[in-house]
């Protein structure tokens, strides 16, 4: 048997595979196992921001892992510790204390749990084409009726609006209303990025009606978007929803609150969350992105990125739209096929919905790198 044989009879069949093997990585790149190598423009979706095969992290887990690599939260660990500090630190003013989980689903499960401990208030609002993850909670705050469909009834209360749509919004929050669960900009929805002038209502409306603000920045955390969280370019939230990035590839995820928050103790725990090890990699990984001016990279490469597609002459592309190097391509018809044809090429992307090619590469992508990626748009797009 072979590699995809051996998954293929042995897991569940969740995942719509592609037909290739990855067997390493290296910065921007990626290999297979017929030695055939690849620009990654998908991070594997958002996770390996600082690029594939880190050294910093690799040292980091390795000695961590021998120093201690797993210590229950019951008891208090100087690693973990040192991150909750420098998350702090690196997110806006009223964000003060972290919750440790590992994962999106997980973060975002953990953020309504506290949204309704802090108000007494059952009812969340979250949006169409909202991604938030596929555990129970988080799925009910997911939007699509084919994710929720086989596994109705979903949690009650959950209203969804149109994105960017402030009276809708305004209409469903009532009384009743616990949090609004937000993406800066909704990544698997679209690439369809947030209007500042609709996050400054909706903060304001959360702050009149007592209503937590949530911003899942599971996919546009850590530099993705060219600053470190997206909400510096929008608004302050009372819970920031992290993940996918946070550790260099490592699972982790972490919920980042205000005041404003509140959760009786013993009230929500993970046994995993904040385990020294994938602390470790997260100092590590967000040593690089400073280091490296990561940052930086995503906002200069992103508009360098998204300026030479809008110079592709193609009457198949709607639209190319973003923020830093999280980027949408969307075209006039499905964009499927386009996904198998830059493999052929030599370049991996993502899609978002039916016609939107997503491309969310490495914060270490070059500009030759891009340049390569661009062409090879440009042929597969050709009228
Ligand atoms: C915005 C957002 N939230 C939550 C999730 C779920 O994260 P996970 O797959 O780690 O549960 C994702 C995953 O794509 C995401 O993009």
């Amino acid at each position: 048997m072979n590699t995809q044989e051996r998954e293929e009879k042995y897991e569940l069949a969740v995942y719509p595979r592609r037909d290739i093997v990855l067997v390493g990585g290296q910065g921007a790149r990626l290999f297979d196992d017929q030695g055939r190598e690849y620009i990654d423009c998908a991070s594997n979706v958002g996770v390996s921001n600082i690029g594939h095969g880190h050294e910093t992290v690799a040292k980091a887990v390795y000695e961590q892992y021998l120093t201690l690599g797993n210590c229950y939260s019951m008891f208090y660990n100087p690693v973990r510790a040192r991150l909750a500090e420098k998350l702090v630190d690196l997110a806006p003013g009223n964000l003060k204390r972290v919750f440790f989980c590992n994962s999106g689903a997980e973060a975002n499960e953990a953020a309504l749990k506290f949204a309704r401990s802090s108000t007494g208030k059952p009812e969340i609002v979250a949006c169409m084409r909202g991604f938030h993850g596929k555990t129970m909670g988080a799925l009910a705050a997911t939007w699509g009726p084919e994710y929720q469909k086989p596994f109705a009834p979903m949690l009650p209360g959950i209203k969804h609006v149109p994105y960017n749509k402030f009276e809708k919004l305004e209409a469903a929050a009532g009384e009743q209303t616990a949090a609004i669960l937000l993406e800066p900009v909704q990544g698997e929805g679209g690439v369809r990025v947030g209007e500042r002038e609709y996050f400054q209502k909706v903060r304001d409306l959360c702050n009149d009606r007592n209503i937590l603000l949530i911003m899942d920045e599971v996919q546009t955390g850590f530099g993705r978007t060219g600053t470190m969280f997206a909400c510096e370019q929008f608004v302050p939230p009372d819970m920031l929803c992290l993940a996918k990035s946070l550790a260099g590839g490592l699972p982790m995820g972490a919920v980042l609150c205000s005041d404003r928050v509140s959760v009786p103790l013993k009230s929500h725990t993970s046994t995993f969350g904040g385990n020294p090890t994938a602390c470790a990699a997260a100092l590590a990984s967000i040593d690089v992105i400073e280091n490296e001016n990561l940052v930086q990279n995503a906002k200069t490469l992103g508009e360098y990125f998204q300026q030479q597609l809008r110079g592709i002459e193609s009457q198949k592309i709607r639209e190319v739209r973003g923020l830093g190097l999280m980027i949408g391509v969307e075209l006039k018809e499905k964009a499927g096929p386009y996904v198998q044809n830059l493999m052929d090429k030599g370049v991996i992307v993502l899609l978002a919905g039916a016609t939107v090619i997503r491309l969310l590469p490495p914060l270490v992508i070059s500009k030759e790198e891009i340049d390569t990626v661009v062409n090879a748009l440009k042929d597969v797009l050709a009228d």
